[in-house]
């Protein structure tokens, strides 16, 4: 890690909330236990960059997790508006969108940021941990996750994109392949894979924290496991303590 506010925890909470209200009131309760709170794009068409100024004075960075997939020009613009919200310490774009388009997001990221500030990092999302090699099938996507997930890691890693977002299947080939200063934030982190509430649940390629760990991530997501637990506090200390 090498970003100059150091989070203390690799721990990143999804803010999957509606109102601004119900995620600063969320956010609250948990914010001593992360590294960094993400505003995806639910919260963010709902509120607006008030969210990423309200969530950012709690003390905990922000990753801006609006995956831009768009011509070059559009995505450059895009990425140069979030790096110019104070707190934003991560920003994304989809691998998909090709190497024109990851290197017009990497040109951006720098430009926008305020005077001073440590640069955001750009990350690429490879392939959604919602899909499997099914639903990859579906929209013309060949061969195993796992394949095709490092391909496009080494794409983004040419373009110069800082890192991935990627299942923890994949972290350990994407770390091989791009090296120990790549960072990998994997999602789909399921604390006690439980296959009653795993039935339900949209995420494809799961895995628990100490295997995300394990494999070599630098960073979980985390939602509905903290959210929707009983107590979100105990369940985000759990994971903590398992980082
Ligand atoms: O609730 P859950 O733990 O599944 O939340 C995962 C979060 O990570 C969601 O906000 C989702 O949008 C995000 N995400 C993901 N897969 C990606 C990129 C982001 O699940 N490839």
């Amino acid at each position: 890690m090498t970003f100059d506010a150091h989070p203390r925890s690799s721990l990143i909470v999804a803010l999957d909330f509606d109102s601004l209200n119900s995620a600063v009131k969320f956010a609250k309760q948990v914010a001593d236990l992360v590294g960094m709170f993400k505003i995806g794009n639910q919260l963010f068409t709902a509120a607006g960059p008030a969210a990423v100024r309200e969530v950012a004075a709690l003390g905990p960075g922000i990753f801006l997790d609006l995956k831009f997939h768009d011509i070059p020009n559009t995505v450059a613009g895009s990425v140069l508006s979030c790096a110019a919200m104070t707190g934003v310490q991560l920003v994304n774009v989809h691998a998909l969108g090709g190497h024109a388009m990851l290197h017009a997001a990497v040109q951006a990221i720098s430009a926008g940021q305020p005077m001073g500030a440590d640069r955001p990092r750009l990350l690429a999302v490879t392939i959604l941990t919602s899909m499997d090699q099914k639903t990859m099938r579906e929209v013309g996507i060949g061969g195993p996750p796992k394949t095709r997930v490092v391909q496009l890691a080494k794409l983004a890693k040419t373009a110069g994109v800082d890192g991935v977002v990627a299942s923890v299947q994949e972290a350990r080939a994407i770390r091989k392949a791009c090296g120990r200063d790549f960072l990998i934030v994997t999602p789909g982190v399921r604390p006690g894979q439980d296959p009653a509430a795993m039935k339900n649940d949209d995420q494809a390629r799961t895995a628990t924290p100490t295997e995300a760990i394990k494999a070599g991530a630098d960073f979980l997501v985390v939602g509905r496991p903290i959210l929707a637990a009983p107590d979100p506090r105990a369940a985000a200390q759990a994971i903590g303590c398992a980082l």
